[in-house]
Order: C-alpha cells, then structure tokens, then sequence
C-alpha cells in the first residue's frame, strides 16, 4: 500500500493505494498522488501494474487519482468504478471510469457501498468478502467512516473484520462506534496521529499499524506480512 508514511527503501507523498489481490483478481484501490511514487513502490513490491484488472477510486481527489495516469499507460482501458462526479479526466488518462450509482458488485467478492454523501462531495468504498469476514477499504472517509461502516454491515449483515483507510480524523466517538462493528482497525492517510493514538490505546487488540510498503495477508486469519 501506498500512504502519506513509508518505510524504510519506499517512497511517499501525501495519498492514498492499496494493491489488492483477492481470488487471483488485481485491483487498484485508489492510486495516491504522484504516479512516479506509485510505480516505484509497487516495483519494491514486486507487483506489475500491467496485472490489474479492475481499478477503484473512492472520491475525486488528487491524492487517490494523480497516480491513475500511470495505469492510464500501463494498462489503457482499465475500468475504473469512481463515485458520480465529473470523471473526464480519468478518460484522458486513458481509463474506462465507470460511474456507481448505487451498491453493486464490481467483480467476484468485491463490492461497491454506493456513494454516501458528506453534503459537499460523493465518496464510496470498497467491501470484500475474505473467508474470514469481510473487509472495508475507504478513501478519505468525507461522508464519516461510522457512516460508512454502518453501510458495509447493513450491506453484508455481518461485523466486519478490518476496515482500513484514511479517517479525515475524526471525532473520538467515531472510532468508539466503528469498534463495535469491527474486528480489527487500521486508520491510515488523513487519519491523524491523534486518532491514531487513541485507536491504539483504548483499542489496543483492535489496532493494526499500516503505512507504504505494508502488506496484509488475509487467510483463516489476518496477518501483517511486512510493516
Ligand atoms: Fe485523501
Ligand atoms: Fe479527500
């Protein structure tokens, strides 16, 4: 994943990707600022952008969609599963946006929230059913991420087992709403030191740190392969 934190040998701006690959499926999540970052990192990590198959962008902001130029080169035509909003420039970069109205499945265990609104942007995120539970990917979490979460577990009926991504730091209560619908937490990007720490302190057997570089592994449970 890339975030506004990189470890050691990676490197990193201000946004926000994760490479996911479920059932042999390669999905983009977002693809942060700059797409030199992106594509020195994901080359770190052994990964081919020219693999995706489906790529994912949670809201129209520079720090999750800069780096999509570079799949624009890599891979032209990928679809991309945006929120409604003005996706032209997706277009230029040589991508299929493909605009999600309403909850959907975007490819075999992954699913769309459908966009929530903050009242002044559309934001969606991304549920995936693991066999151990299903997880929840989020952008910057505009619309709230208790609200998002509570999208995600009206839409798969089940506690969920991660939700990881970038909070917009939140207010405490938040995060003490989410604790109750999920396994494990992972607030990464605009999610602040500050609600970093109290996720940790008050959640310690909750909290999983995450930053560029990091790889999850989820099996018949979840595993943080590098940090
Ligand atoms: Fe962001
Ligand atoms: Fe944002």
């Amino acid at each position: 994943m890339d975030d506004n934190e990189a470890s050691t040998g990676f490197y990193n701006e201000w946004g926000w990707s994760v490479y996911i690959i479920h059932n042999g499926i390669h999905v983009l999540f977002d693809a942060d600022t700059d797409p030199r970052i992106i594509s020195y990192n994901a080359g770190k990590l052994g990964l081919n952008l020219k693999n995706l198959q489906v790529g994912f962008l949670s809201h129209h902001h520079g720090d999750h969609s800069g780096g999509y130029r570079i799949i624009g080169s890599e891979k032209p035509g990928l679809p991309v599963y945006v929120p409604p909003g003005d996706a032209s420039y997706l277009e230029d970069m040589g991508l299929n946006p493909i605009i999600v109205e309403k909850p959907m499945e975007i490819f075999d265990g992954g699913f769309s929230t459908g966009p929530l609104s903050s009242g002044w942007i559309l934001e969606h995120g991304l549920i995936i059913q693991t066999i151990t539970g299903p997880i929840l990917l989020v952008g910057c979490s505009h619309p709230g991420i208790d609200n998002l979460v509570d999208r995600a577990v009206e839409l798969t009926g089940e506690k969920l087992l991660l939700v990881i991504g970038g909070f917009h730091e939140p207010e405490k209560y938040r995060i003490d709403r989410i604790a109750r619908k999920t396994e494990y937490i992972a607030p990464t990007h605009c999610s602040g030191s500050r609600i970093k720490n109290y996720t940790l302190k008050k959640y310690p057997e909750k909290y999983i740190a995450a930053r560029t570089g990091t790889i999850l592994r989820i099996g018949d449970r979840l595993e943080t392969i590098r940090f």
